[in-house]
């Protein structure tokens, strides 16, 4: 039977449709509140807002669950590969041998970038955030890669996706290798696209770099578990810049502008940065609870709590074992990973952490693993933006396939100064 929700306003009641998911979740469809009743809803910060349907990414905050298209991520990071992924999250389905083949191809065939690039990473004031000039140059791909006539809109999407994949992951290690004075290392069509990005960061002239298979699947992890989180800060900012019609490599900037926050993808580089701040403090963790508990301080516990999920962060369970296996395979003690495993037990227990619901997230070992790897702390955000990226493309899609496509454009309940006159400047007390 059919849900309906009624809403009494002023006496009058009207029917609002309950709208159901695949999972059984519930919305309030409020879509014709407006024009109906004269009202609008108020929700700071849209955390009770379901801004579309979607078939991509299902989360449960409640039970720690998360699955790209049904499949969950414990069996993608286990059995997947990050092209396949982002295929599945692209396309809607696993590929076929000769699919993914094709894919992995067009990757390939997308990865250089354009040499008058060059010019640009090499003028980037030295001290700048890789993100910020991330967000610019992938802006900037669109005057270097223009839309042609003689490709159908499907061609030019899908030649447009595999630009972004491909060349966001070469632009990030060039813009490395730059910032180091060193060569850049060009992708070369012999590895896999994990491959390639450690061989293009690490592969040197004088220290030819060696491939190992091991630091291949972590990053193949790492990037699978970052692939999508359905709509959150960054994806909403893709969907809602894209809104408005802009090229994709526009919206997608302003993802990754959205990213760069410390509430967001910034977190798994600010954990790694209050680690070091406790190291450098003696290593005891406790003060800096005590801290994170005090209303009348600002600092937050980073790597802990999530808008959505209030318990264990499902992504954080596999990235916890994948960073032991590695500092166990890599025979390393990280003095960073020890505080980390001391604050989190001492948190986990702590009545503050247990009563709102805060656990940690995955930027809480993350940002371990990818120091393990050899990942400069201030490239941290832009490995999660690398990852994000099938996710922001996916979503961008659905959105533009969408019949019922609207520009976005929420409301906001005025509560300013009422009308008042214009006052000359000598008049003004
Ligand atoms: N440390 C201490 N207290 C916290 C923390 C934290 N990390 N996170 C939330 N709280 C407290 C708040 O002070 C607030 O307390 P109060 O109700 O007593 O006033 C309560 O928990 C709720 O906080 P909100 O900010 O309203 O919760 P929300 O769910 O919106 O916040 C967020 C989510 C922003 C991620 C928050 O937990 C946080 O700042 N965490 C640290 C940063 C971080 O790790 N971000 C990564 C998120 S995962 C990702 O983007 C991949």
């Amino acid at each position: 039977m059919k849900k309906i929700a009624s809403l009494t306003l002023d006496g009058k009641t009207y029917e609002l449709p309950v709208v159901i998911g695949s999972e059984g979740e519930t919305a309030i469809d409020i879509s014709k509140a407006r024009k109906e009743t004269g009202f609008i809803t108020l929700d700071p910060g849209f955390a009770n807002t379901g801004s579309c349907q979607s078939s991509i990414t299902f989360m449960d905050g409640q039970k720690g669950i998360l699955r790209y298209r049904g499949i969950p991520v414990e069996q993608l990071s286990e059995h997947s590969t990050f092209v396949e992924t982002a295929y599945l999250l692209i396309n809607g389905e696993l590929p076929t041998r000769k699919e993914l083949s094709r894919f992995s191809i067009m990757l390939n065939d997308h990865s250089l970038v354009h040499e008058d690039m060059r010019a640009f990473f090499e003028n980037f004031p030295k001290r700048a955030h890789p993100m910020g000039i991330l967000s610019s140059m992938v802006n900037a791909l669109r005057a270097f890669y223009p839309e042609l006539p003689e490709r159908s809109d499907e061609e030019e999407i899908n030649i447009t996706f595999a630009r972004l994949l491909s060349k966001v992951r070469t632009m990030a290690a060039m813009s490395y290798k730059m910032s180091l004075g060193h060569k850049v290392i060009y992708p070369r069509h012999d590895l896999t696209y994990c491959a390639n990005f450690l061989n293009m960061m690490f592969d040197s002239p004088v220290r030819p770099y060696v491939i190992d298979e091991d630091l291949v699947k972590v990053l193949e992890v790492f990037w699978i578990l970052h692939a999508d989180h359905e709509q959150n800060c960054s994806t909403a900012a893709v969907r809602l810049v894209g809104s408005a019609r802009v090229n994709l490599y526009a919206a997608i900037s302003a993802g990754i502008a959205a990213l760069w926050g410390p509430l967001h993808g910034g977190a798994n580089q600010a954990v790694i940065e209050m680690l070091q701040q406790i190291y450098d403090n003696g290593g005891d963790p406790a003060p800096f609870i005590v801290r994170a508990k005090d209303k009348n301080d600002t600092f937050r516990l980073m790597g802990f709590g999530h808008s959505i999920y209030k318990t264990y962060d499902p992504r954080a369970r596999i990235m916890e074992k994948t960073c032991h296996k590695l500092l166990e395979k890599l025979n390393r003690d990280d003095p960073l990973l020890d505080i980390a495993r001391r604050l989190e037990e001492v948190a986990v227990k702590d009545s503050y952490f247990i009563d709102h619901n805060l656990y940690p997230n995955i930027d809480f070992y993350s940002g371990i693993v990818l120091r393990a790897i050899g990942i400069p702390l201030d490239m941290f955000t832009v490995m999660f933006a690398i990852g994000r990226l099938p996710g922001w493309i996916s979503q961008w899609k659905e959105s533009i396939d969408d019949p019922k496509w609207k520009l976005h454009r929420p409301r906001q309940i005025y509560i300013g100064p009422k009308m008042r006159d214009y006052i000359p400047i000598d008049e003004r007390s």
